[in-house]
């Protein structure tokens, strides 16, 4: 795992999430915005591959997306990003997360919405182009946001209120 870029607003790892997830601190983002490997393959699973895969397993299915053989994660992913989202948030200004960031797009619209941002991609040449796309992004239309490191215990804003 490598953090790639961090200045208190976006913060992009290269590597696998579900290393990277249980790194993060518990209920530390208000809102998970991805766009996962979703199983496109040449190979049909098998009832033993399912088993395996709702186990915490990965699910090869001989994908060949993009150019690229891309397994279906474990369903144990989403237990990790359940932990780390703040129950009831979702606040002006609070924290997007992307483990599947891929090229960034969703790091641009998060930005440009004055959200900070957490992308997460094991491929090193997309987390070079997310990083150009979002931190190269027009700063016309980033909002400013606290530099900060982001905690557990940061106060939730009340609705409606400006971040900080
Ligand atoms: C469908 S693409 C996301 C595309 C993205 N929405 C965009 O704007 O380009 C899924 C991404 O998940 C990444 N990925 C797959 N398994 C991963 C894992 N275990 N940890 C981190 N990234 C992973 C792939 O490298 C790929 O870039």
């Amino acid at each position: 795992m490598r953090v790639a870029h961090d200045d208190g607003a976006v913060t992009l790892y290269e590597g696998d999430c579900r290393e990277v997830l249980r790194g993060m601190a518990e209920a530390s983002v208000e809102c998970c915005v991805t766009d996962p490997p979703y199983g496109l393959g040449t190979r049909e699973p098998t009832v033993e591959n399912l088993i395996a895969y709702l186990g915490g397993g990965d699910l090869d299915h001989g994908g060949d997306f993009m150019g690229k053989d891309w397994q279906m994660p474990s369903v144990a992913i989403w237990r990790e990003v359940y932990r780390v989202l703040r129950p009831g948030a979702h606040p002006p200004g609070g924290t997007i997360l992307d483990p599947f960031m891929g090229s960034g797009t969703t790091g641009i619209a998060a930005t440009r919405c004055g959200f900070k941002f957490i992308g997460i991609d094991r491929e090193p040449e997309y987390v070079a182009i997310a990083q150009a796309r979002i931190i190269g992004d027009a700063p016309l239309f980033r909002r400013p946001v606290k530099p900060s490191a982001r905690t557990a215990d940061e106060p939730t804003p009340t609705p409606g209120e400006a971040p900080k």
